[in-house]
């Protein structure tokens, strides 16, 4: 088996690193490609994976490239995870909409718009690389937006065998399972929605729906969770929101939580990575202390985790997690690959909430629109399971944002600044045309060259 990471130069690459390791002989992995397009920054990520590569006693194959081809050459597996223009154009995709009072965040309203069309065209041509290259190849998806680029891929391309992950939801069942004293696997959340906008709308567990129970206790569950919502709303709504919605349903805090605190959440880490890359450049030029490297990491991690969600919520900052702690809460995204690739590659079968074609799991979704809903894996097939009716509101908004990522998708590819203008104008959070207006010839100012060209 080969597994191709494209964007292994970014600072999840160690933490899949050993999840890859911890299946190694399960997948029967022989070869790993590691590719960035930014040399510099995969071999600093290079200098302080090697030491974990040889701790787990990889007994693959590596091989560090800026060759897309080679990296996607035969590959049965290509994980997609990058930012194009890194950090700093997130800060711009994030301060455009505040100067217009509107949010600005990483994937939600018009950030996640700006980083979709940068994100858009190179996603198109590593896809027909890899129909060329690797055409059985399965591709897991975690580049932001994810449900946007899903779709991109999936109905845009129309390259069928991907799916699109989020660590978000698996990190709520964990979450959940730990609050009922039970194990991941003996609960099974009714999950519904979008990617970044979903719902928990049951809990079963043990032949019972504990939901009701859970919004109960969900002042302690709210607690656990990090749910930024007063109890009352949640009983209110009767589900559980995904964290994301606190976008939407307090977005007017959000902004001006952003606005007061003077940065986004992009300002708040992008010295937290520069600090990394500054260290591990350091390190690297004077030999390479492994401790060195691993230290200077571990504080990456529990600096960025510590302050996830702190300004946009104006809450304090997370206690430090215990060092396992931190590796569960870190391993998120890699986690779900891995378990996705060990289903589909034979041996085991899972539930996993996934962003996967509908297929009638959503009444009201239409077949192709790409949700986020558990699915069944097992033996190379991913096959979402029926969640039925929800409701209208929370149809109603699915199908809003569901039509500004085609939207945004069909901007992308064509180029029509007027489908990216409507994009952005029908867009749930967007408070007028004129202002829509304003924010994206903004972003074609600033941006300017990692955009697609609009006309
Ligand atoms: C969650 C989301 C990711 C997102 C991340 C942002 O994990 O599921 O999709 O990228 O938060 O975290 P950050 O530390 O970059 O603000
Ligand atoms: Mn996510």
């Amino acid at each position: 088996m080969k597994i191709t990471i494209i964007g292994a130069g970014g600072v999840r690459t160690p933490l899949v690193l050993k999840s890859i390791l911890a299946r190694q002989e399960r997948l029967g992995l022989t070869e790993l490609a590691l590719m960035d397009v930014d040399a510099e920054h995969l071999e600093l990520i290079r200098a302080l994976s090697t030491p974990v590569l040889e701790a787990g006693k990889a007994a693959f194959r590596t091989l560090w490239t800026t060759d897309t081809r080679e990296a996607i050459q035969d590959a049965d597996y290509v994980l997609t995870t990058f930012r194009v223009g890194g950090i700093a154009s997130r800060v711009v995709d994030e301060q455009v909409p505040l100067r217009y009072g509107v949010l600005g965040q990483e994937t939600t309203g018009p950030g996640g718009f700006a980083m979709a069309l940068r994100t858009i065209p190179p996603i198109l041509e590593y896809i027909e690389q890899v129909r060329a290259l690797a055409p059985d190849a399965w591709i897991i998806n975690f580049t932001n937006p994810a449900g946007l680029i899903t779709e991109t891929i999936i109905n845009r391309a129309g390259f069928k065998r991907a799916i699109g992950i989020c660590d978000n939801p698996p990190t709520m069942h964990r979450a959940i399972a730990s609050f009922l004293n039970a194990q991941p696997d003996e609960v099974f959340l009714e999950y519904f929605g979008l990617n970044h906008l979903g719902w928990v709308q049951a809990v079963h567990y043990r032949g019972q729906d504990m939901l009701p129970t859970l919004i109960a206790e969900v002042k302690k569950l709210g607690e656990m969770l990090d749910l930024p919502f007063d109890p009352g709303f949640i009983e209110a709504l009767g589900m559980l929101p995904n964290e994301y919605l606190y976008f939407y349903y307090r977005n007017r805090e959000a902004v001006e939580h952003i606005l007061q605190a003077g940065q986004s959440r992009a300002q708040q880490i992008a010295p937290l990575h520069q600090r990394l890359f500054d260290e591990l450049q350091r390190i690297h030029q004077a030999g390479g202390s492994v401790a060195e490297m691993e230290a200077a990491y571990r504080e990456y991690l529990h600096g960025r985790h510590a302050t996830y969600m702190s300004i946009e919520t104006g809450s304090k900052v997370h206690e430090e997690l215990a060092e396992a702690e931190l590796g569960e809460a870190a391993e998120g995204y890699a986690g779900v690959a891995l378990e996705v690739i060990g289903c589909l590659s034979g041996g085991e079968t899972g539930i996993l909430v996934l962003n996967v074609p509908n297929q009638g799991a959503i009444v009201g979704m239409e077949e192709q629109d790409i949700v986020e809903v558990p699915c069944y894996l097992a033996r190379g097939l991913v096959r979402p399971i029926a969640i039925g009716s929800v409701p209208d509101h929370a149809l109603g908004l699915m199908k809003r944002v569901r039509e500004y990522e085609r939207l945004t998708v069909e901007a992308a590819v064509t180029g029509s600044y007027t489908t990216a203008l409507k994009a952005l104008a029908l867009h749930p959070l967007v408070p007028s045309y004129g202002v829509a207006r304003q924010i994206l010839d903004d972003y074609l100012e600033q941006h300017s060259d990692l955009f697609p060209r609009l006309s």
